[in-house]
């Protein structure tokens, strides 16, 4: 390696560090995250005192502007928020064009990005007071994309929310409620879906959050940047895994339930297959995200009266990594996917909707780190590379090749 190829514009010595596993791209005060010891906490507070007593929205003004509100504070943040709440009613019509058989993740991500064109002055964020606007028009109007992105798939009309309601019972109700139908709230269900939004709402520099605040440092507008981060997290390796560990677990049962036989293929480095919901780029000890919600899981789904094989068999697989010399070495524990998957099929959300959970969860993180960024006034993001191609050749003409 020719290291002169390694220096920098600034004079510094480039890394390579290939999947950025020992490299910090900010200073951040909104996420704490140990990995090693299985630690995470939002702006000072653990997951787990938030978890069982904060709500939803408390925790997004938290992430983003840096204290739990006040009574008013918050009253005035959710009033905000629901005068926001109507979309532009010609995003029905991109909705309508859709196939019923798109994914989600995908319908999500342009419909996210197409909220640009009809709001174009939410590329202005120069004051805090423009960038509060985006804020709370963003976090009134992701809930009714999410909801009509499900409704799309089970051809129900495309409704708008109850501004009676809190905002996690508003997304409930938007997603179910049935033409002609009244729909009774379930307040287990209501608890459960809280709880899963706030464990999933930031985890500093994570890929889909890396891709907002970069996308963001170019100054493309939030929209554009969160719909970037919503593509990032499609995938199965990021927030997709939920998604996987459910079609997983399925494909096990299916063939009649025999997890050792899957433990052995995760195990076989000639097979591509991994244990989806298992291991951690950062955690190398228990997610104490997936504690708690393991605890929910079987809460909700004994209150919900649900019995269901597949969360034996999760439990199986659990208690075999758990106990296998390959995971242990290997520090490989149970993710926050491993679980919330079987709480939201237990909820009757379908598991192409999964991941559009997570991205309803994690949009309060999105913002306060592309808020963060903004503030900060962070160069655009801009790694450099080792050039390893072909050096200097003449140019053949096309006949001659
Ligand atoms: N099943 C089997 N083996 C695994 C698994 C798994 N789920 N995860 C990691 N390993 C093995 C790797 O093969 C590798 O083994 P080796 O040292 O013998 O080569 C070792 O453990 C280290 O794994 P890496 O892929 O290098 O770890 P990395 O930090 O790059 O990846 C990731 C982390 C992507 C989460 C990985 O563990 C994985 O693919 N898990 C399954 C998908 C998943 O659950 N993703 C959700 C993450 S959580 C979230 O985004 C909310």
């Amino acid at each position: 390696i020719d290291i002169k190829n390694l220096r920098s514009t600034t004079g510094g010595v480039t890394t390579i560090d290939p999947g950025y596993k020992n490299t910090g791209s900010c200073e951040s005060s909104i996420t704490f995250l140990d990995g090693e010891k299985g630690i995470l906490s939002y702006r000072g507070y653990s997951i787990e005192e938030l978890a069982e007593k904060a709500d939803f929205l408390e925790v997004a003004y938290l992430l983003i502007f840096g204290e739990l509100p006040t009574k008013e504070q918050n009253d005035k943040f959710h009033e905000d928020i629901k005068a926001e709440s109507l979309v532009d009613d010609d995003i029905r019509k991109i909705v309508d064009a859709f196939p019923k058989s798109a994914h989600p993740m995908g319908v999500l991500s342009s419909l996210t990005s197409a909220l640009t064109a009809f709001n174009p002055s939410s590329v202005n964020v120069d004051s805090e007071e423009d960038m509060y606007k985006s804020v709370v028009r963003i976090l009134g109007k992701f809930p009714v994309l999410v909801a009509w992105t499900l409704r799309k798939k089970q051809g129900l009309p495309l409704d708008y929310g109850d501004k009676n309601l809190g905002y996690v019972e508003n997304v409930l109700k938007m997603m179910f409620k049935k033409p002609n139908e009244e729909y009774v709230q379930n307040k287990i269900v209501v608890d459960a879906l809280d709880k899963l939004l706030i464990l999933h709402a930031d985890h500093e520099q994570n890929c889909s959050t890396s891709t907002v605040r970069i996308v963001g440092s170019s100054h493309a507008g939030l929209f554009a940047s969160l719909s970037a981060g919503i593509s990032a997290l499609w995938g199965p390796l990021h927030g997709g895994a939920n998604q996987a560990v459910l079609e997983m677990l399925e494909a096990i049962k299916e063939d009649g339930g025999d997890t050792k036989k899957y433990m052995a293929k995760a195990k076989d480095k000639e097979d591509p297959f991994r244990l989806m919901g298992f291991g951690h780029r950062v955690y190398k000890n228990f997610d104490p995200r997936a504690k708690i919600i393991k605890v929910a899981a079987d809460e909700v789904l004994a209150d919900l009266g649900v019995e269901d094989p597949i969360l034996e068999i999760a439990k199986g697989l659990e208690q075999e990594a758990l106990n296998d010399d390959y995971f242990v070495k290997r520090k490989l524990y149970p993710n926050v996917d491993f679980y919330s998957g079987i709480i939201y099929r237990g909820m009757g959300i379908p598991t192409d909707m999964f991941t559009v959970m997570f991205a309803l969860g994690r949009l309060p993180g999105w913002i306060a780190q592309w808020r963060e960024m903004r503030l900060r006034k962070e160069p655009i993001g801009r790694p450099r590379q080792l050039y390893i191609g072909e050096t200097k050749r003449p140019f053949v003409p096309i006949n001659k090749r």
